[in-house]
């Protein structure tokens, strides 16, 4: 697939959706050793130093539709699990619905944007930021980011998680394509943030006390509330 770098650019999500409207290739991958304006979820934004994480974002050109399409978040946040966890060996948990989480940090997010109509996705671009080496964070980030450099003993190689990350991501897609999220169900609720963690679940202005239970089969989050009844999540933003 086209591959391309940027030694520094505003945000890799822009430049992508930049490509995409030239007819860019589906695998097309935007990657960058810095972002001077790295855009998160939920109209955040997401801290990008130079040389201190993997800034990339993907470019494909599904056939399926516009209800299916949230679930590949979910999909690469599996891949990218699974791939930082074989090559460093560490207990990293997804936090729904796509935080990369070791212990109380956050190492990694993904963020899924897409353009076309309801019934058929023109592109869809999967951004995602590694937090791969020690960095000072700005204040209000500093509770809740880490880096994988702080958790592993050996100089984590962008390199090295760049290649398992794709590889993986190739290797299963095809899967996911053709029967989306159902396959792949089990592996995200065994890698999700543990059964019974505290949450909060921030839906536009209420919030909801419970407990993590696990995801359905649409991906869905399953929260146990704090008198025992169970309720679905479908969107909105949780605090563990
Ligand atoms: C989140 O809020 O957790 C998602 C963060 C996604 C960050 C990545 S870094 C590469 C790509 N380019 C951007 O501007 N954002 C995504």
């Amino acid at each position: 697939s086209n591959v391309v770098y940027f030694k520094s650019i505003d945000s890799t999500q822009t430049k992508a959706h930049e490509l995409a409207r030239q007819g860019a290739k589906h695998g097309t991958i935007v990657i960058a050793n810095e972002q001077t304006n790295g855009k998160g979820r939920l109209g955040r934004s997401w801290f990008s130093n130079e040389g201190k994480g993997i800034w990339m974002s993907i470019l494909l050109r599904p056939s399926f539709s516009y209800n299916e399409a949230p679930q590949i978040t979910l999909f690469a946040s599996i891949i990218l699990t699974n791939a930082l966890r074989s090559l460093y060996g560490i207990d990293i948990r997804i936090k729904w619905p796509n935080d990369l989480y070791f212990e109380k940090k956050k190492i990694a997010g993904i963020l899924t944007e897409m353009h076309g109509e309801q019934d058929q996705i023109h592109y869809l671009i999967i951004g995602i930021g590694i937090n791969t080496h020690k960095t000072k964070y700005p204040l209000e980030l500093k509770q809740k980011a880490g880096s994988l450099e702080e958790f592993i003993n050996q100089n984590p190689k962008r390199i090295e998680i760049l290649c398992k990350f794709l590889e993986q991501f190739e290797k299963n897609y095809e899967l996911f394509h053709q029967k989306g999220f159902a396959p792949f169900f089990d592996e995200y609720n065994q890698l999700l943030l543990k059964k019974g963690t505290p949450i909060v679940v921030t839906q536009s202005t209420s919030f909801i006390y419970g407990q993590i239970y696990g995801v359905d089969e649409n991906g869905y989050l399953i929260v146990k509330k704090e008198n025992g009844e169970m309720i679905k999540v479908v969107s909105g933003d949780i605090t563990i």
